[in-house]
């Protein structure tokens, strides 16, 4: 049996796309997992399993993983200081307890040197994998999806101005179906071992080329004007944001400015056997959605 958590989410839910379209995983071959089951409606109608997983309780996720053989462990969304990463541990532990065989983790690029302020929460989760009694487990470094800029960019095109402190560092954005149809791949297979894989766009952008490449789509004209990180931080509280969400943004920056975020797309053909979609393509499809903010 495969199980995905965080079923309901974005990457969720692409995850059981992929495994029911992409890869023909029989509907009863899979349990999806989540907190919020009455979003995943559609896939029990198609005969996928449903069960609970809250990453706040190992005993009651521990229940929820047996009998499974491949799991994928969903990052959480906390944002909180030292929660994430003790939901991430709770899953891990529940996965030993239940005697899962591989576990799959989505975690992001070099989380041992990243600047972004919650690496850590990626590096020790990795960390515990490695150290687990479980049979196998495959990481998957997701570089940052292209549907971040939905988030970013609507609210820089309707000023026309962009700040950054990533000055020329680049970052290899994948969309985010790309990354599903990685995880179902590795769901999909019966390859087990211990391994790490990097996944990434096959290009690598500066926020300059983004912004020249966006503004060029919509229409819409978008001056990139580069501060260092302080004053980032401080014209971003000055906006309105928390103390503590400026310097979790300002650290993406940063880190993108160390080659952070740069691509290597080799691996991402080594898991699905083809070339991610390139940038330029999911431009061209969700140009529609950067007139519509809240549409993503
Ligand atoms: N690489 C990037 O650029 C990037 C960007 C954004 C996020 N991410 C990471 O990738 C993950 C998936 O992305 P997404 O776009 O699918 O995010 P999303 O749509 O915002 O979904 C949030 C996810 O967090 C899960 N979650 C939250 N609290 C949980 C808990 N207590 N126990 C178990 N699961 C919990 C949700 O599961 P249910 O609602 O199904 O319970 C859902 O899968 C995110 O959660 C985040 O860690 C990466």
């Amino acid at each position: 049996m495969i199980f995905v958590t965080g079923a309901a989410g974005h990457l969720g839910r692409a995850t059981l796309n992929h495994l029911l379209t992409t890869y023909k995983v029989p509907a009863d071959k899979i349990i999806a997992g989540t907190r919020e089951p009455a979003k995943l409606a559609d896939f029990k109608a198609k005969g996928v399993h449903i069960r609970d997983a809250d990453f706040n309780d190992e005993a009651a996720l521990t229940k929820s993983f047996a009998g499974v053989t491949r799991l994928l462990i969903i990052s959480t969304s906390s944002m909180e200081p030292g929660v994430r990463l003790k939901q991430h541990l709770n899953a891990v532990h529940a996965a030993e307890k239940a005697g899962v065989k591989h576990v799959i983790y989505t975690s992001m690029p070099r989380p041992d040197t990243s600047a972004v302020l919650f690496a850590p929460d990626h590096l020790n989760t990795e960390k515990a994998l490695a150290a687990a009694k479980i049979d196998g487990y495959t990481v998957l470094r997701n570089n940052w999806y292209c549907e971040n800029l939905l988030y970013s960019l609507p609210q820089a095109l309707q000023s026309g101005t962009q700040y950054t402190a990533a000055g020329q560092g680049k970052t290899a954005y994948i969309g985010r179906d790309d990354l599903a149809r990685a995880a179902a791949s590795v769901l999909a297979s019966d390859k087990g071992g211990k391994n790490t894989y990097t996944l990434s766009g096959a290009k690598e952008y500066t926020t300059d080329e983004i912004a020249k490449l966006v503004s060029a789509a919509t229409g819409k004209p978008l001056k990139v004007i580069h501060v260092p990180v302080e004053g980032l931080i401080q014209g971003m509280i000055g906006a309105g944001l928390p103390e503590g969400m400026a310097k979790m943004f300002a650290s993406f920056d940063v880190n993108t400015a160390q080659g952070g975020l740069a691509g290597n797309p080799a691996d991402f053909k080594k898991l699905t056997g083809i070339e991610p979609h390139s940038f330029e393509d999911w431009l061209k499809k969700n140009v529609a959605v950067f007139a519509a903010p809240a549409a993503h």
